[in-house]
């Protein structure tokens, strides 16, 4: 069975639901804390699946991560877990570091007693897949090249620091002690099951709500974005067919800012769901101080991937955008029950 970390989350929940969906006959086993990002109603479609066990739990418990590894003869830990959000690290950071620097420390050290314990044949086809991001790479200017794997780490946020920090100590368990690792750095995500927290999903459910469309800054950011899917995807290719102690960056070549990004989401949605005033989506938009630290640009050169592994997204953004906005809106039980007091909480706080 493969261990997936964080399978409760946005892109995790996306893997495990797709994985299991081509009919692999290789189960899944799934650690998640449930923390606030989590949604097990992403999973319900696998209640009665046997090939799926939800175990609730922490990367940062040694002792359990070991006793699943054992348990249920691993042959691949995929890791998403981690806290994911740029806005929650610059008020928190506290959290980001444990879980994303301690927790990916105990989880290595775990595999790595597990690892060294299996016969010849079971170590060399042993993976350790850890899921990273571009923003460890820092921001460009508009006229620099995209991210390649040969960029220097330069993270700006709490967030991107402790990725940062999980992809060093990835890579060093490598080198000192041989663990066959793999790391993937994508770009930013979107599609089915994300929570609303983050840009796309929080413009659609304040269009829909008739609240304001908060810009931070002068919406000139840009991003470069993938559609979930295609990231799952990638994962599986890197999984099967990466190279031990390789990097593999991960994007489809959307570069978006984002206030195009929200008019193109405004758009979809006058032409799905008109308003019944007569007035465009579009109207709502508002802009807000920026973030502090706020990256400019992000855009990934994901060559190598392309190249080496023979990966191609399959959506365009025009077409994952579309697909995203439609599931919004014929899945609002799923957004409904996450719309928690913790959730409304956080958006006071953050955009009053
Ligand atoms: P998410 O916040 O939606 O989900 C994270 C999941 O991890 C949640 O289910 C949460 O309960 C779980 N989790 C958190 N701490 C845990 C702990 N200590 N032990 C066990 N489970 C824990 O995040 P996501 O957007 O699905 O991102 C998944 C991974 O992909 C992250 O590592 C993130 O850095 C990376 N990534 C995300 C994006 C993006 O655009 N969302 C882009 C590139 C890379
Ligand atoms: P986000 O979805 O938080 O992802 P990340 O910070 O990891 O890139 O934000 C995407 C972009 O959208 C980022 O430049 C910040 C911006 N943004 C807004 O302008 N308004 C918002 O309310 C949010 C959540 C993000």
């Amino acid at each position: 069975m493969l261990l997936v970390t964080g399978g409760a989350g946005f892109i995790g929940g996306n893997f495990i639901l797709d994985w299991l969906d081509s009919r692999k006959v290789e189960g899944v086993v799934n650690l998640d804390k449930v923390s606030y990002a989590a949604n097990l109603l992403t999973l319900s479609s696998l209640s009665h699946d046997s090939r799926h066990v939800f175990i609730r739990g922490d990367i940062c418990d040694y002792e359990l991560v070991l006793s699943l590894l054992k348990k249920y003869s691993i042959r691949a830990v995929i890791n998403f877990a981690a806290e994911s959000h740029v806005d929650r690290s610059i008020h928190g950071p506290k959290d980001f570091i444990q879980t994303n620097v301690v927790g990916t420390f105990n989880l290595l050290e775990a595999v790595r007693a597990y690892w060294t314990d299996l016969s010849n044949h079971r170590k060399q086809t042993f993976r350790f897949l850890h899921v990273s991001t571009d923003e460890v790479y820092g921001s460009l200017s508009s006229n620099d090249p995209a991210f390649s794997e040969l960029n220097r780490y330069e993270p700006n946020s709490p967030y991107s620091a402790s990725k940062a920090a999980s992809d060093h100590l990835v890579r060093a368990w490598h080198h000192t002690y041989g663990l066959p690792v793999l790391t993937t750095n994508c770009s930013n995500n979107y599609g089915p099951y994300q929570f609303p927290e983050k840009l796309i999903p929080l413009i659609i459910l304040n269009a829909l709500s008739g609240k304001s469309l908060p810009i931070y800054g002068d919406g000139q950011q840009i991003r470069d974005w993938l559609y979930v899917k295609d990231h799952c995807s990638a994962i599986c290719r890197v999984l099967n067919f990466g190279k031990v102690g390789e990097t593999y960056n991960i994007g489809g070549g959307n570069e978006k800012t984002n206030l195009d990004v929200v008019n193109i989401v405004c758009d979809i949605l006058d032409n799905l769901l008109p308003k019944s005033d007569g007035s465009k989506y579009a109207s709502q938009i508002s802009y807000v101080k920026d973030r502090p630290g706020h990256d400019r640009r992000y855009a990934i050169d994901a060559n190598k991937l392309m190249q080496e592994l023979d990966w191609r997204p399959l959506e365009s953004f025009t077409s994952g955008i579309q697909k995203t906005v439609s599931w919004y809106l014929s899945n609002q039980e799923w957004t409904k029950s996450i719309i928690s007091g913790a959730y409304r909480d956080w958006v006071k706080f953050q955009y009053n």
